[in-house]
């Protein structure tokens, strides 16, 4: 059995590229993965607790080697819950928007929630930051209106690749493939062409994606 973690972070259900481009992948991915369980993760109707205080207290206490008291333990669990669906996932599809040039605050809500010493990194004085989940194959689908590839977003920069990237690789997950669908926006046969594009390259690393790497 192959578990696979599926984070779906547009709240368009409806028309949303980056679902559509993941629909596509997570099928191929069936059609050549029988076996694989598909764990899907909507972040627009998960429980996903507020960082708030008591969930800040329980990541500094962690830190400074502090027992928790009773409101830390309690926020703690929660958290340990969603990084334990993460680290049993052997791979993982994170299908996204770039919004304001990021990504949503849903999925970065999610980012802050795992990441968490003693769960998913740990910190020495000594030697720094060390990641504590293994490496597996982790995909990012990043939809957006303008293509930042080819330089028609104008200028504006893509932070959701090196963001997603780095914090990712912070807990473990390094060597994350992006792809993109884009342009999302603009004459209709560039961006039906994107879409087919993303499809085509989608279906083609659906077949070896699960594949030991050598
Ligand atoms: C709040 C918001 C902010 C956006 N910001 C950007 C942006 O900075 N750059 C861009 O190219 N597109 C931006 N877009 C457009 C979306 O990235 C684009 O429509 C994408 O395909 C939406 O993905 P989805 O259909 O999966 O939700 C934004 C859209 C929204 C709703």
């Amino acid at each position: 059995m192959i578990n696979v973690l599926y984070v779906e972070a547009s709240p368009r259900k409806v028309c949303s590229a980056s679902i559509a481009a993941a629909t596509v992948f997570l099928k191929a991915l069936e059609a050549q993965w029988p076996k694989a369980i598909i764990d899907r993760l909507d972040l627009w109707n998960a429980d996903l607790p507020e960082f708030d205080g008591a969930l800040i207290a329980a990541k500094y206490a962690r830190l400074s080697g502090r027992d928790f008291d009773a409101n830390e333990e309690e926020a703690w669990q929660k958290i340990a819950a969603l990084v334990a669906r993460l680290s049993s996932a052997d791979a993982v599809v994170i299908a996204t928007p770039m919004w304001n040039f990021g990504i949503p605050y849903k999925l970065k809500h999610w980012v802050d929630l795992i990441t968490q010493p003693s769960l998913s990194f740990n910190f020495d004085p000594e030697t720094g930051y060390r990641p504590l989940l293994k490496p597996r194959p982790t995909l990012v689908i990043l939809s957006s209106a303008g293509d930042y590839a080819t330089g028609t977003s104008f200028g504006r920069p893509d932070l959701a690749t090196p963001y997603l990237t780095a914090a990712l690789a912070f807990i473990g997950l390094s060597g994350v493939t992006v792809e993109t669908v884009a342009p999302m926006s603009g004459r209709t046969a560039a961006v039906d062409q994107a879409r087919e594009r993303a499809r085509n390259r989608l279906e083609l690393l659906a077949g070896h994606f699960l594949e030991p790497s050598s």
